[in-house]
């Protein structure tokens, strides 16, 4: 079976809800403490044996180049201040992976994101990984869990989560039967439905495995929710000539596409961090007496 060694990252989206400040940041170049959510979710990809990150990017989000570039200038002056230690891990950034960057010319969904990489995927499987979720697990990375199943049963693998019947319409959802601990055989995928609509309660997040094949279903995809050519809807069209896998991804996940999990994100991060844990907690607590004596 063919090693999974290309992943595609899609970050062209505008970000319109961190407006303002995504007017001139990419959303993915936010910050968690002092590293960009893009970096963690590289890291993810790395961790599981992924050796090129194909970023679709637009005019917009140069600074993400930028970011897994060398920076001499910068290290000069390190150099001079003798911070030998700081140059080596800005360096490891650059050298985590090879990058490559596609523009995306048109906006014209996720799904259309995707098949912009066919030609350097070219014919092999390969992850996607969205740019605004983040999952925390130390031992066994996300994408690692559906890279794992690819190798079980080489189709493709669509990372899943159970979700509040409240929330469907916020995911694109899949039923299927259960063919073994977690892993579920796909048999409908319905993007973004209402509550009535869905068939389950078992929501897409952004990781996948994809075999080749899913390009030929992608430019056969019509325009769907939102005007847009969404992944999911591929999907559904690939499901027709080959099998694929639906797996529930253990860890945390964290939807950094939105306010209040970006904030969630950098609480749960900085009580990890050993530099500013104590003091964050202390400052924590301290509003906490404040809201509850207010
Ligand atoms: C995208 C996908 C959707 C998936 C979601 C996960 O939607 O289209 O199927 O459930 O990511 O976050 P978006 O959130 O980009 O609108």
């Amino acid at each position: 079976m063919r090693k999974v060694r290309k992943a595609v990252i899609p970050v062209a989206g505008f970000g319109t809800r961190f407006l303002p400040a995504t007017k001139s940041t990419p959303k993915e170049m936010m910050p968690l403490i002092d590293k960009p959510i893009i970096h963690y979710i590289v890291e993810e990809a790395v961790k599981s044996g992924i050796e090129t990150v194909i970023f679709i990017t637009g005019r917009h989000k140069r600074a993400i180049e930028d970011y897994f570039d060398y920076y001499p200038e910068l290290e000069q002056i390190l150099e001079k201040g003798g911070k030998e230690k700081e140059i080596e891990k800005l360096r490891e950034i650059s050298n985590m992976a090879e990058f490559v960057y596609i523009r995306q010319k048109e906006q014209l969904g996720l799904g259309h994101a995707v098949l912009t990489a066919e030609r350097v995927v070219g014919d092999e499987p390969f992850a996607v990984l969205l740019g605004d979720e983040i999952i925390k697990n130390e031992t066994n990375p996300g994408i690692k869990q559906l890279i794992d199943v690819y190798y079980k049963f080489g189709k493709s693998v669509i990372g899943t989560m159970e979700v509040s019947k409240e929330d469907v319409s916020k995911y694109g959802i899949v039923d299927g039967k259960e063919v073994v601990d977690g892993i579920k055989l796909v048999d409908k995928l319905i993007e973004k439905p209402s509550v009535e609509e869905a068939p389950s309660t078992t929501a897409i997040i952004g990781r996948y495995v994809l075999t080749p094949d899913v390009f030929e279903a992608l430019k056969n995809t019509p325009i769907g929710k939102g005007g847009e050519i969404q992944l999911t809807d591929g999907l559904s069209i690939l499901r027709q000539k080959e099998v694929i896998y639906a797996k529930d991804i253990e860890g945390l996940r964290h939807d950094t596409g939105n306010k209040i999990g970006y904030l969630e994100a950098i609480m749960d991060f900085a009580l990890e961090r050993e530099d500013v844990k104590n003091e964050f907690i202390k400052i924590m607590m301290q509003k906490c007496r404040e809201i509850e004596q207010s």
